[in-house]
């Protein structure tokens, strides 16, 4: 089993996957989306959204970062793909699962699911472009209001060259709403041979467990569950392999958050303790310590300050 730290665009930056990385040995991490419209992209908008680049396209802890982009223009999305990869991107994947209206309003993301062949074509020209040795590939949902091209996304998908296919077991329709249907994505493990990504709703390694049993697939990817708990990983692989894993404490955790609120200083007041916030609020939907330090720093903005509070939560939490 392989598990994917999955791309989450405001969220999982280059920060983040940093932090994320030093829990658990992700097998890959992937890019917040970069969308492509007309044209190449100057360097600087790769390295802001991939950092990583000038570290041979991985993070500190060693963990490839794919280079994620959207968008549905042939030639440009190519030539991206391209530039990324001159500049040591490691991977390219591109993204069909989108719900932005902005973002579907101009065809891209999960709006090109209406349109399977524009899917295969994105990919193939992508897949054409870049170095052979560069794996590219996609992320779909199951569909757009309703799974049945799934299969012919799919299967198109692995035509076009992709490498992999990660599937969010959800149409745009759905959008977060639970449950994730990951029996509907059975019948793409069964027909495919490129391996097949699960991802949706996993937010305890019970629920691994059943993605992986209900879609058949291996490897799984995690979005907001290993934001709510970020040794979800680590849980999942004890599980499969039936060894024992000590749950992070969340004084612990709390480490993590300070590591992340410390790359802030740079940042305006206003928003330096933004992410911190955010995670936050990913937090709390696991650690109750979460929800009370989320209240007492919601309204703080100097950095110094919030970081005192989570220290003297940080010591409260270890009596
Ligand atoms: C805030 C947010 C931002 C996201 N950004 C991206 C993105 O940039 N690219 C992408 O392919 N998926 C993106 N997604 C979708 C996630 O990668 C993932 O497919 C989805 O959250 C379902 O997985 P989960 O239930 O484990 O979170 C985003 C999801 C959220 C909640």
């Amino acid at each position: 089993m392989r598990i994917m730290l999955a791309p989450m665009e405001g969220v999982l930056d280059f920060q983040m996957r940093k932090i994320m990385t030093t829990v658990f040995a992700y097998d890959r991490c992937v890019t917040e989306f970069i969308r492509v419209t007309n044209g190449v992209y100057p360097d600087k908008v790769f390295l802001k959204s991939c950092p990583e680049l000038l570290t041979g396209g991985k993070t500190d802890s060693g963990i490839p970062v794919y280079v994620q982009l959207l968008g549905s223009d042939l030639p440009s999305m190519a030539a991206n793909a391209k530039r990324a990869v001159e500049l040591g991107a490691v991977g390219i994947d591109i993204n069909f699962g989108c719900p932005a209206k902005t973002v579907n309003r101009h065809g891209g993301g999960s709006a090109l699911l209406r349109t399977p062949a524009a899917v295969h074509d994105i990919v193939a020209a992508v897949r054409e472009t870049v170095d052979p040795s560069i794996p590219v590939t996609a992320k779909i949902r199951l569909g757009f209001d309703h799974s049945d091209s799934l299969l012919e996304i799919a299967t198109g998908v692995e035509r076009s060259g992709a490498s992999e296919l990660c599937v969010h077991a959800r149409t745009r329709s759905d959008g977060y709403k639970p449950p994730a249907h990951w029996a509907e994505v059975k019948k793409v493990r069964s027909e495919l041979k490129i391996p097949v990504i699960i991802n949706g709703e996993i937010w305890r390694a019970a629920d691994a467990g059943n993605a992986r049993d209900d879609s058949e697939c291996i490897d799984i990817m995690l979005g907001r569950g290993a934001l709510a708990m970020p040794d979800l990983a680590n849980q999942i692989s004890a599980d499969v392999n039936s060894t024992e894993c000590q749950a992070l404490e969340w004084q612990e955790v709390l480490v993590l958050v300070e590591a992340l609120l410390a790359t802030a200083v740079n940042i305006p007041a206003k928003y330096a303790g933004n992410r911190t916030k955010q995670w936050l609020s990913y937090l709390l939907r696991q650690y109750p310590g979460a929800r009370e330090l989320f209240s007492s720093i919601k309204r703080l903005q100097e950095i110094d300050v919030m970081s005192a509070e989570i220290e003297r939560h940080r010591r409260l939490a270890s009596l």
